[in-house]
């Protein structure tokens, strides 16, 4: 029998709440008795530095690299907001996508019909809504070095963010989208801005030298990231594959996540390059939706991002695609039902809580798988 070996981070915030629910899917899979999935659980962001001083420990870091796929809830909160900069919550995933080398992040915004009316936008403009934001993950922003804050000699500080992107970490992110396009409705839109950021150029260059040589078969257009973020919510059904870097990445997540009803739907994978000896891919799985802490412990949360992020990790890291779309299938059943979080609830429905909205969705699976 095959065994999968997941590293289970459940993180601070509704992390805890919304991972206990993924547990009891990855429980049923079990006890179906196809594949074996070997669980460990460690800590991470504020949980891992009130244990251990840091925001994830080496040991830690290890294991996720050892593992088949990482399952990651959320970090943060004001909890620690006064901890010192480098060992905030936020550095513990950022050193794991850094130390797995994670440049690839998927994330996926669909609107399930049933939750069409949940969204800002109008029916129209989202129903039926099937669109990949590529965001690349361990570069840009986010890591670019000088990082500093400095205090000037008239007694000025002087804060310091450095954007940098090379060729080949454009041209790896790059042929991801073209692949992930060929799959999907063959059109991808790259976007940067390369009217003020000279990293903007080079992306807006590399990519456009990466479709002439390797995927002339695939659609590209290019987009100006600001324009891109107004006619996500113009038109977003015009999209299939968006490819951006990391800060751009990261600001139209969060706004396609809103087209779909609700940033707690939301699942993502972040992927490494495939093991010249395995075709493995180092992975991890997490929900989009941060750690809520004015939701946390009271079992409101929405898991089915966290669920759909294992469901993202049976078919990227297990080549288990069927039991994906079973899953995908069972959550779209249990929202048909007319149960709902209260993060998407909506008139006439029936507004339940986590754990109701796990053994929902494990019944539809039970009807399913
Ligand atoms: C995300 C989050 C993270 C990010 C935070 C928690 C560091 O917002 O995954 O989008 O900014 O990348
Ligand atoms: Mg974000």
């Amino acid at each position: 029998m095959t065994t999968h070996s997941l590293l289970l981070l459940p993180g601070d915030g509704i992390g805890p709440e919304v991972m206990a629910e993924v547990e009891r899917v990855v429980a049923f899979f079990n006890k179906k008795g196809k594949v074996n999935f070997k669980t460990e659980t460690a800590l991470v962001g504020g949980a891992a530095y009130d244990a251990s001083g840091v925001p994830v420990t080496d040991e830690t870091v290890a294991k996720a690299m050892a593992a088949d796929a990482v399952i990651f809830g959320a970090v943060g909160g004001p909890k620690w907001d006064k901890v010192p900069y480098d060992k905030r919550p936020e550095a513990g995933l950022l050193r794991l996508r850094k130390d797995l080398d994670l440049f690839a992040n998927l994330r996926p915004a669909i609107c399930y019909p049933a939750l069409a009316e949940a969204s800002s936008l109008k029916r129209e403009l989202v129903e039926g809504l099937d669109i990949l934001i590529l965001r690349e993950l361990t570069g840009g922003t986010y890591f670019g070095q000088p990082k500093e804050m400095v205090t000037l000699e008239n007694g000025q500080r002087r804060a310091v963010d450095t954007t940098v992107y090379t060729t080949p970490e454009i041209e790896r992110i790059a042929r991801v989208a073209f692949d992930l396009a060929r799959k999907r409705r063959n059109l991808v839109h790259s976007a940067e801005k390369r009217n003020v950021m000279i990293t903007g150029v080079l992306w807006n260059q590399t990519v456009t030298a990466v479709h002439e040589k390797e995927a002339k078969d695939v659609k590209l257009e290019h987009i100006l990231a600001d324009a891109c973020a107004m006619q996500l919510v113009r038109n977003p059904k015009q999209f299939d594959v968006i490819v951006c870097d990391n800060l751009f990445g990261d600001m139209l997540s969060d706004e396609a996540a809103m087209l779909t009803g609700s940033i707690g739907m939301l699942p993502s994978a972040s992927l490494g390059a495939p093991d010249p000896k395995t075709g493995k891919r180092r992975a991890l799985y997490e929900p989009v939706h941060g750690s809520a802490p004015d939701i946390a412990g009271k079992g409101l949360a929405n898991p089915i991002a966290a669920i759909a992020s294992y469901a993202m990790a049976l078919r990227y890291s297990c080549d288990m695609g069927r039991e994906a779309d079973q899953i995908d299938k069972a959550i779209a059943n249990t929202l048909g039902r007319g149960l709902r979080t209260g993060d998407i609830m909506q008139p006439n429905m029936r507004q339940i809580g986590t754990k109701d909205m796990g053994s929902a969705i494990l019944e539809e699976l039970a009807a399913i798988a």
